[in-house]
């Protein structure tokens, strides 16, 4: 079978940052070490008051075309996952394919576009989409253009506002492709859940710790679902691990959890066993709460241990790099992950092809996916490629009061006067609900 995958991939971050420790926490009356240590973040972006997420979602896509060479004609499907949409008839694709054909000679009229809802999972069911699309062979030799775009705001003092963050991430999906080929086997943990949820509202109502939950569980549901069609995954199997990240400090849970796992009858788990025991089987208890409690107490010594330390150093943390910076994405945050984990691999001069990533999707309401993917030849000058450094760099950092007058803005129920923090350059900029951006 031909293999199908991400051929090239892009970021574009708000051009605003709010800095946490710095700036969130003295405002906050809270020690600085809960955001960077607890939450593991330090900083969020956020759009400037030009920018949105068809300005975002179009930057991001046109930087992948002009690096890739592509053209309007070679990209056949336009999908956007986000939940930040503004038009609930036009998907956002549409305002994005507009932008780009300001600056194209040819038109995306026979693209097929649509748009994704499914809270954060919802980039990975864009991306999982294009491939079946491509598998099932209706592509007629052209690519397709995903696009995982949203402002993540949370109401102002609701919990998760040291989350926030903002940016868009556009794929070119294609057979042969060059970064990653996606498995076909996949598993699914997915439940009806309330956790999380934005009933005609632009903030979202979050039961924060419950969410924190639901993630673990349909995240242990995905991975016991993809080994049922895939065989038993084993820690030294994935070069990385990178997972939905809507603040670093979650991942370190999910992380622990997949790890456990993993380790189940393996001999890890028996090397480990002189040291803290050996897991707890669910069988071997009558009561529910004593095999929990003996499981916590289990996962507490395996977290401390140098074997667990070292796997979650090499195959974990580098996946956190860069939402350390910005912040939770929704739709964008695995995607954000990924290419955090394979620049990893670029710094440290790291022989990736030929290896496998362990992907680790979830989106409230709530479902989670797992499915593999395999390193190709052409990763290293992908990943180079990129820019993001830079842009992470440019971008302004907020006072307290711009981040008051910056989050009002971006609050679509009010009416603010809006001010630029920056200078728009060489990108589309916005020009109006419900009209696609102008490029500056
Ligand atoms: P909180 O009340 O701000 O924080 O809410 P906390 O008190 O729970 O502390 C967080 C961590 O910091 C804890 O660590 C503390 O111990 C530690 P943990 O026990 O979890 O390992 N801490 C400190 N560490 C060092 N020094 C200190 C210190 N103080 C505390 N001084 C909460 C946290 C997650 C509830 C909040 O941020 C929230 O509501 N976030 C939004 C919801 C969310 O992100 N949920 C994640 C799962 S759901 C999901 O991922 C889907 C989502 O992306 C949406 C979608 O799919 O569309 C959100």
């Amino acid at each position: 079978m031909t293999a199908v995958g991400i051929d090239a991939i892009e970021i574009w971050t708000g051009n605003l940052k709010l800095d946490l420790p710095g700036t969130f926490a003295p405002e906050k009356g809270e020690d600085p070490e809960k955001y960077t240590k607890g939450l593991g973040l330090n900083a969020s972006s956020f759009p400037d008051s030009y920018e949105d997420i068809v300005t975002m979602g179009a930057n991001a896509a046109h930087r992948l075309m002009e690096r890739k060479g592509l053209e309007p004609d070679d990209i056949g499907r336009i999908d956007v996952a986000t939940e930040s949409a503004f038009d609930n008839s036009k998907p956002v694709s549409t305002y994005v394919a507009g932008c780009l054909e300001q600056v194209y000679d040819g038109d995306f009229h026979h693209a097929n576009k649509g748009e994704r809802k499914f809270a954060c999972i919802a980039g990975t069911q864009s991306l999982d989409d294009a491939c079946n699309w491509i598998r099932a062979g209706r592509n007629r030799g052209r690519g397709a253009l995903v696009i995982a775009t949203d402002t993540a705001l949370y109401a102002r003092g609701d919990a998760g506002e040291a989350t926030q963050g903002a940016g868009a991430v556009a794929m070119y999906i294609s057979e042969n492709p060059s970064l990653v080929e996606l498995s076909t086997e996949q598993g699914y943990g997915s439940a009806d859940e309330t956790d999380f949820l934005k009933p005609n509202q632009q903030f979202p109502s979050v039961d924060g710790k419950r969410s924190v939950q639901v993630y673990l569980a349909r995240m242990r549901e995905a991975l016991e679902d993809y080994e049922s069609v895939a065989g038993d995954t084993h820690p030294d199997q994935f070069a990385y691990v990178p997972f939905h990240t809507p603040f670093p400090g979650m991942v370190r849970k999910a992380g622990l959890l997949v790890y456990r796992h993993m380790i189940r009858d393996t001999p890890i788990e028996e090397e480990l066993a002189d040291e803290i025991g050996r897991q707890p089987r669910a069988e071997a208890f009558d009561d529910e709460e004593a095999f929990r409690d003996a499981l916590k107490e289990y996962t507490d010594k395996l977290k401390r241990t140098d074997t667990y330390q070292d796997w979650y150093g090499k195959t974990i943390d580098p996946t956190l790099t860069i939402s350390r910076e910005v912040g939770n994405w929704y739709t964008g945050s695995v995607h954000v992950a990924r290419v955090s984990a394979l620049k990893h691999g670029l710094d440290n001069d790291l022989d990736l092809a030929g290896s496998q990533l362990l992907v680790g999707s979830y989106g409230s309401g709530a479902q989670a996916e797992g499915h593999a993917e395999t390193i190709q030849d052409g990763w290293k000058e992908e990943i180079e490629a990129l820019n993001l450094e830079e842009q992470l760099e440019a971008r302004y950092d907020l006072s307290w009061d711009d981040y008051e007058e910056i989050h009002d803005v971006h609050n679509h129920d009010m009416d603010v006067d809006v001010e630029e923090f920056t200078t728009p350059e060489a990108e589309f900029v916005f020009d109006g609900w419900g009209r696609m951006g102008e490029r500056k």
